[in-house]
């Protein structure tokens, strides 16, 4: 501790020194971080950084011209201040393991620290020394692209899980060779864009601003996360890039953030886009002002901010206290001893223990839907052929999902190499994609896929989405199964084979018109490089699937936004059944199916919900207690309950739990999120699971705006699904 309070001292008394000798052309320049492909690193471009006009770059990972651009910025520009040097590494660098809302589903912040530590030092061989992740946006409608960037629909899940991935990238020391900053993205509320479509306005209560889309990032900033980025939405009618309440009050005062704020690309200069400057230079003076430290891709800055300065609109201090974000970042990565750059640049390889780490990511990232009459986990002895059908079945690139700049095909091993690889000669194997694509609406080879599944004992058919259908400004109106799946799924099942749907996407589909047609269901999501490996083991026993959703799947798209934590409304739905509209009877009252929260035509539960997933064991929950029936504001106390495999398989549990404020300032959700653990049983075995909880983990923002745990009845839950019904109750007083 004594040591990191002299560091940081020392750090600030340099990033003083430095910006005292500063001129205000070389405080801009380190506010510029620009795009620099290789053919944007041109004598120009150099020629700027001689001048000491840019910060940073992103985008480029060529090692031996990111060598060359930073001894041209260290050696000869006249300060030898280096650069920052940005990438997305989102989920991988070479090695890719599954999508963020993949890895989210396995509820392992242990497992996630370690595929950002691999992706850390990948990374690092191009010299990189910045990443921006872990995006912590709340999603909540999966017709948003971004959905599968994200790590779910849940505030405590997302915070645990991010908190991993940032340490994970930065390390235990950020100026470690071996580390790279983070960059907690998009600050703040961009989940939230209204209908799903990418980049649109937003509008949040304040409550549900700090209680919902907040806390995350306030998590990644007590992990010590290097930066933040803004959003390039609107938040209530101010652009997060230029809302001085999110960037001044939350992040630097409320939070006492000392790290750096990026702006996205071009957020800044898309100020006046939104309608809420006029020009460049007032879109500089608002992000400026604001607090965006750099600006990213547009050059609002480089263009206006001297001259704010000198027209007395932006003052010298804060350029300096802009300037100083920016340089303590650099400090504290250690880049002014430029020597760790060399420490870097080793062989581009992707080692096995990175693969490694990838199947371990994939293999806990899956997530049972459906088992009928356990059908799985497949005996390969006891299988004389397999139909191997569908568009997702042997896509090495399409199987790696979105945000993959740096990721490569050709180190992919598909489910299809993999069976082939698994089962040798034991038994026979026929494939037939049935469809070109995900997205194709070409039946042209139906026929020989249900020719060939018509010929097999079990038809494994792997469907979903292809890469570029999620992402950004990648969002779907609607999200059932693109092309023509649902009708392959159709003329498979018709054989009559028995059929195991293997669904690769990034986001939740709407599939209640396809889970009676087959035997068996599981969520891949876009796995990887080892989706082959993780899915042939799972389907085969090797291991137990253990993923838990952490996003909702609706039935239909019209249920959208659906998640779990939800008030509870005053008029409930009660009705389990939908309605036959055609069975309505003519001139039915109007009141005749109960005048409450339901749809006419459709269930109004999800088709899956959070935190649901099964397992080849079967767990049971027992026996919920509370240490104590009434506890006062501040106490600990300690929830319980009893968790048994009974079945003949040793697996991993997730076990949730979940609390309810029965009543409070503001209508609280039905269900929060409040404690995980995975649990590893043998057959047969009983557990007691125990969580600690404190008053404070009832806190929420009420009406005031302030954090409070208000005194009353609670609800608690231990199961393993949102859904769980195991429940016990305790009172929260006011005093001892
Ligand atoms: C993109 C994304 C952001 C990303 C940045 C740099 O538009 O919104 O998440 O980090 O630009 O690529």
């Amino acid at each position: 501790m004594e040591s990191s309070i002299r560091d940081m001292h020392d750090i600030e008394n340099k990033v003083a020194r430095l910006v005292e000798k500063m001129t205000l052309e070389e405080k801009i320049g380190q506010l510029c971080l620009l795009n620099c492909s290789e053919k944007q690193a041109t004598a120009s471009f150099r020629e700027r950084l001689i001048a000491g006009q840019i910060g940073g770059i992103l985008n480029q990972v060529n090692i031996d011209t990111v060598e060359e651009l930073q001894r041209i910025a260290m050696s000869e520009s006249r300060l030898g201040i280096p650069l920052l040097v940005g990438r997305d590494v989102i989920h991988g660098f070479k090695t890719i393991f599954p999508i963020p809302l993949g890895q989210a589903a396995t509820w392992n912040p242990d497992l996630i620290e370690r595929t950002a530590r691999v992706a850390a030092i990948e990374a690092i061989r191009a010299g990189i020394n910045w990443t921006y992740a872990p995006m912590l946006d709340i999603a909540r409608d999966p017709r948003w692209g971004r959905v599968a960037e994200s790590l779910g629909e849940d505030p405590y899940l997302t915070s645990k899980l991010g908190a991993a991935m940032v340490r994970g990238f930065q390390g235990e020391d950020l100026s470690h060779p071996l580390s790279i900053a983070a960059c907690a993205k998009h600050f703040a509320g961009y989940g939230a864009s209204e209908s799903g479509r990418d980049y649109n306005s937003t509008n949040i209560p304040p409550n549900e601003l700090r209680n919902v889309h907040l806390p995350p990032f306030k998590a990644a900033i007590e992990a010590g996360v290097a930066s933040i980025m803004t959003s390039f939405s609107d938040l209530d009618g101010i652009p997060a890039t230029a809302n001085e309440f999110l960037l001044r009050r939350v992040l630097r005062e409320d939070w006492e953030f000392d790290g750096m704020v990026v702006s996205d690309w071009g957020s800044v200069s898309q100020l006046q886009v939104h309608g809420l400057t006029v020009d460049d230079r007032e879109s500089a003076l608002r992000a400026a002002t604001a607090g965006v430290d750099m600006e990213m891709a547009s050059e609002t800055y480089a263009d206006h901010l001297a001259t704010l300065v000198s027209e007395g609109e932006v003052s010298v201090d804060h350029v300096n206290e802009m300037v100083a974000n920016v340089l303590r970042l650099k400090y504290r990565l250690g880049l002014f001893n430029g020597s760790n750059l060399k420490k870097r640049k080793f062989l581009n390889a992707v080692s096995s223990d990175s693969l490694a780490v990838a199947k371990e990511a994939a293999l806990e990232s899956v997530v049972l839907l459906t088992n009928n009459n356990k059908i799985l986990p497949m005996n390969k002895r006891k299988l004389s052929s397999i139909a191997v059908i569908g568009p997702m079945a042997d896509e090495s690139y399409e199987q790696l999902g979105t945000w993959i700049f740096d990721g490569d095909p050709d180190r992919s091993q598909t489910p299809l190499a993999s069976l082939s690889r698994y089962v040798k000669d034991v038994t026979t194997i026929t494939h037939a994609a049935g469809l070109s694509s995900a997205r194709s609406s070409d039946t042209a080879e139906f026929a020989q896929a249900v020719e060939v599944a018509e010929k097999a004992d079990i038809v494994l058919l792997f469907v979903g989405e292809d890469a570029i259908l999620s992402g950004e400004a990648h969002c779907r109106a609607d999200i059932s199964l693109p092309g023509a799946q649902e009708q392959l799924i159709e003329e498979i099942s018709a054989t009559g084979t028995p059929v195991v749907l293997i669904v690769m996407t990034g986001r939740p589909l709407a599939l209640e018109c396809v889970v009676s047609k087959v035997d068996a269901m599981l969520c891949a999501w876009h796995p990887g490089n080892m989706a082959g490996p993780a899915i042939i083991d799972l389907l085969f026993g090797e291991q137990s699937p253990s993923g838990k959703l952490p996003v909702t799947f609706p039935r239909v798209t019209g249920q959208v936004p659906i998640y779990y934590a939800h008030r509870n409304t005053g008029r409930p739905p009660t009705r389990d059944s939908i309605i036959d509209l055609e069975g309505i009877e003519s001139g039915a009252p109007q009141h005749s199916f109960g005048d409450t929260s339901f749809y006419l035509d459709t269930d109004y539960r999800p088709l899956f919900p959070f935190g649901y997933g099964l397992s080849y064991a079967q767990f049971r929950y027992d026996n919920i207690e509370v240490s104590a029936s009434r506890v006062a504001l501040g106490d600990r106390f300690t929830v319980s309950a009893q968790l048994t495999n009974d079945g003949d398989v040793e697996a991993t549990e997730i076990v949730q739990l979940y609390v309810r404020d029965l009543a409070g300032s503001l209508t609280r959700p039905v269900k929060e999120l409040r404690g995980f653990q995975r649990l590893r049983l043998k057959p047969k075995q009983t557990v007691t699971v125990s969580f600690e909880l404190s008053t404070d983990d009832l806190a929420f923002y009420g009406p005031a705006q302030k954090l409070v745990t208000e005194p009353g009845q609670f609800h608690v839950w231990i199961g393993g699904s949102s859904t769980t019904d195991l429940r016990a109750e305790f009172e929260i007083s006011a005093s001892s």
